[in-house]
């Protein structure tokens, strides 16, 4: 029997590989398999622009759709980069968008931070089925670590005790707001399809 297919609404190769190895029985693909468009993220939070994601490839696509949104959110800033993490500092480079944290946490005592990520999974009859992980831990006062991405050089996990930086890729999938989200939605997925 040919697998249902689900598309991931994202153009990282990386996360649609990592949904696939959590659906077996599920045929998991990019949507620019299908067709090569922009989505634009107009959303004011993680949840209105996974789902702008998941809604606009289910009904361009007529299949069902899964996407997420994901960032770093600073108690002392109110939340922010948020949902603008990716562009903090303007030019989407890492590198600069921590040295601009770095720079707006100088000095501050209240360092508690948390990175979420929110999931929709959006089928083409309308339902819509969402989850949110979050990591907790505090933003560092330097960089430390080269290990992952992002914010990972200067965010420290308390679960983990370690600056994320210094954290192999197993001890982040153990704690990571994206494995919790994705473990959670993937529940949600196979109820639903149990109905
Ligand atoms: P996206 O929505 O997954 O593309 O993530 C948006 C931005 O949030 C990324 O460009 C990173 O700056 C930040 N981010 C999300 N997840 C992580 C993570 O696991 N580690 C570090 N930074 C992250």
């Amino acid at each position: 029997m040919d697998k249902k297919k689900i598309v991931v609404a994202s153009g990282n190769a990386h996360k649609i590989k990592e949904i696939a190895a959590m659906l077996p029985d599920y045929e998991i693909v990019g949507y620019k398999q299908f067709a090569d468009f922009e989505i634009e993220e107009t959303g004011k939070t993680f949840y209105d622009n996974a789902l702008i994601k998941a809604k606009s490839v289910a009904e361009r696509l007529n299949l069902p759709a899964l996407a997420d949104d994901s960032g770093l959110c600073v108690n002392a800033l109110n939340g922010a980069p948020g949902i603008y993490s990716a562009r903090y500092a303007g030019d989407g480079i890492d590198e600069h968008n921590n040295e601009l944290l770095l720079k707006n946490m100088k000095g501050v005592t209240d360092r508690r931070a948390k990175f979420v990520c929110c999931m929709v999974y959006y089928d083409v009859n309308g339902e819509i089925l969402s989850a949110t992980g979050e990591v907790k831990g505090e933003i560092l006062t330097e960089r430390q670590g080269k290990n992952g991405f992002g914010y990972d050089p200067i965010f420290y996990s308390y679960e983990l005790a370690k600056p994320m930086g210094k954290a192999s890729a197993e001890e982040k999938n153990s704690v990571s707001h994206r494995h919790r989200a994705l473990t959670e939605i993937i529940k949600k997925i196979e109820e639903y399809k149990k109905k």
